[in-house]
């Protein structure tokens, strides 16, 4: 056999029993992998770093961007971080190997402000660091991601959004002053008060004007549990405009939710879910939600489209953490039989496989395959197009569940950053912003499923330019199919590129495209697509 056609056989045996390999293979190594990196970073913790040694850390970062600068102007490369690509959640992999990398080791969390409510942290502290630290104390930040692995630092460089967004706005509205080394190794801080215009363009820069080495979150006092309620709705009118409402979409004195959640199962169907900070209440079941042995959460929720409407109480990190073990849905297009009552029994403690494990043993040929059969992506679009928003991602990639998050997004005036002002006509009523929503489609298209014809690019591209059409934006961490042009069609790079020539970005860091735009050449695969489908 030629070499192609044994990697085709290969490909072939590893798509067909791919449960089987995970569970056998890549599970346990995926385990001991976790507990390794867990070691590391204790041992980090306990013999490098302690929060009174930021300084001096942060003084060695500067020393490595001033090493640098030092080379020949022709000889330097652009800077980014030496974090490995595998350990990021991003599906695209950045280039690192063509990069001066910079060691940025900031692990510690420096100071929690219980009167001015904030939290000052390291860049590299994860969702499940600062859960861990705060929800004992009785706090938790306004704005996270649910999953335990996500950086505070990667959080704020890239996107957050989560199920309080509909009351608070993205992450980057409660970040309240980022500390960046530059380009000349200098370090600024960025806050209302100071260097306004960096502090607007860091959010959505994915590390392209500076290295990030402390943030101030600001964070909110919490009860011990969510009182969450599962409303399932029959009828996609009906279910979009309770979604709606329960947003405040329709109106800013609406009381709305402190958490709200919907996942569509079909085009008819959905589940609506609302959550409200709560005290102990023993007249209500308790629901420890994160448990191993418990049903992996989205299915647990799709259950009430039969029992009907349900309340519990679910301890507080658990909510935080629901969609973990099951990386939403993705985990079930890799071990179809996960959420089996005897899997989950047995092997239930082994999920979920590490993102970080998935990714380091992405070879560039699996890279492409995965690409090629899978979707995976999340869009912030306006909540008044949700009907077209499932109708489009229904007729170009037949994938549900779909997971909706109400997020507001604020109109903070011209070159206020990446992000553009919403369109008048979405904004709530009396309010500087509208009403938005994240449309998360992750897995395996219908169209792959059935063995039909799917050109991913196609219906990428035919999407972005969906969400350009209503005034939306794609996340970055996913992969992107614009060329530049239609890149700055979506994304506002006036002020971006003036910080960028003001901060001395610009021969220092690769650009905003440049960074997140996929390592691979997604237009070749496209055509390729097109040719596989005209044989
Ligand atoms: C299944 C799935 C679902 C998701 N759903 C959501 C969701 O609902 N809501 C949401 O908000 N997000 C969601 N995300 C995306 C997630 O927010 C991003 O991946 C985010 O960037 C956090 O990941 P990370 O900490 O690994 O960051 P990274 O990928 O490591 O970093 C993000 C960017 O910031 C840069 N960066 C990181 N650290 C620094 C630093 N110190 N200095 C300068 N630049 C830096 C990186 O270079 C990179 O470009 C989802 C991701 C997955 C895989
Ligand atoms: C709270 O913030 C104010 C204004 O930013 C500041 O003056 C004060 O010192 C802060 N309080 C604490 C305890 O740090
Ligand atoms: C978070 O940001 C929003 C929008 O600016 C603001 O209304 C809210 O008060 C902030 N939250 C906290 C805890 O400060």
């Amino acid at each position: 056999m030629s070499n192609k056609t044994w990697k085709h056989a290969l490909i072939d045996f590893l798509e067909s029993n791919r449960g089987l390999v995970i569970l056998f293979f890549c599970l346990p190594a995926s385990f001991v992998f976790n507990l390794l990196l867990n070691l590391r970073t204790k041992l980090h913790r306990s013999f490098f770093t302690s929060p009174n040694q930021h300084d001096k850390r942060v003084r060695r970062i500067q020393a490595q961007v001033q090493r640098w600068n030092q080379q020949p102007k022709e000889e330097r490369k652009p800077l980014c971080t030496s974090r490995p690509n595998w350990l990021s959640l991003s599906t695209t992999f950045y280039r690192k190997d063509l990069c001066h990398r910079v060691n940025i080791d900031l692990f510690d969390i420096l100071h929690l402000d219980t009167d001015n409510l904030t939290v000052r942290v390291e860049p590299m502290v994860t969702v499940g660091d600062i859960t861990r630290y705060l929800i004992p104390k009785g706090y938790t930040l306004a704005v996270t991601l649910e999953i335990s692995d996500a950086t505070l630092g990667g959080l704020a460089m890239g996107t957050g959004m989560t199920t309080h967004s509909h009351k608070v706005g993205l992450y980057q509205e409660n970040v309240s002053s980022y500390e960046v080394v530059l380009g000349d190794g200098s370090l600024v801080r960025a806050s209302v008060e100071e260097n306004e215009d960096l502090y607007k363009a860091l959010p959505w820069s994915h590390g392209s004007l500076g290295f990030l080495v402390a943030l101030t979150v600001k964070i909110v006092k919490v009860k011990p549990y969510i009182k969450m309620t599962y409303l399932p709705v029959k009828g996609q009118k009906e279910y979009c405009d309770i979604i709606r409402l329960f947003s405040g979409d329709a109106s800013a004195d609406y009381n709305t939710p402190d958490y709200l959640e919907a996942t569509i199962y079909d085009h008819d169907r959905a589940v609506i879910m609302t959550g409200d900070y709560s005290d102990h209440d023993p007249t209500l079941p308790i629901n420890h939600a994160s448990r191993w042995y418990k049903p992996w959460f989205y299915k647990y929720a799709e259950g009430f489209l039969q029992k009907g409407k349900h309340t519990e109480l679910i301890p507080l990190r658990e909510y935080l953490l629901r969609h973990d073990r099951a990386i939403f849905w993705v985990v079930e297009s890799m071990i179809p039989f996960g959420n089996n009552h005897v899997f989950r029994t047995l092997f239930g403690w082994l999920l979920p496989p590490k993102p970080a494990f998935l990714k380091f043993t992405t070879t560039p040929g699996v890279r492409e395959f995965t690409f090629t059969k899978q979707v995976f992506q999340d869009i912030v679009l306006p909540i008044r197009k949700l009907e077209d928003q499932i109708q489009k991602s229904e007729e170009l990639f037949d994938a549900y569940p779909l997971l909706v998050y109400p997020c507001r997004v604020y109109d903070r005036g011209p070159r206020s950053g990446q992000l553009r002002a919403p369109r008048k006509e979405y904004l709530v009523d009396g309010t500087n912003y509208a009403m938005y929503n994240d449309l998360g489609i992750y897995g395996v298209p219908g169209f792959v499923k059935r063995k039909k014809r799917y050109n991913p690019v196609r219906a990428m591209r035919d999407m972005e330019k969906f969400t350009r059409d209503v005034g939306g934006f794609s996340f970055l961490y996913a992969d992107i199919f614009m060329d530049r042009g239609e890149f700055e069609e979506m994304f506002d790079l006036s002020l971006y590129e003036l910080v960028r020539q003001k901060f001395g970005a610009e021969g220092a860091f690769p650009h905003l495209y440049d960074k997140v735009r996929p390592e691979i050449d997604v237009f070749e695969i496209g055509r390729q697509c097109e040719g596989m489908a005209g044989q």
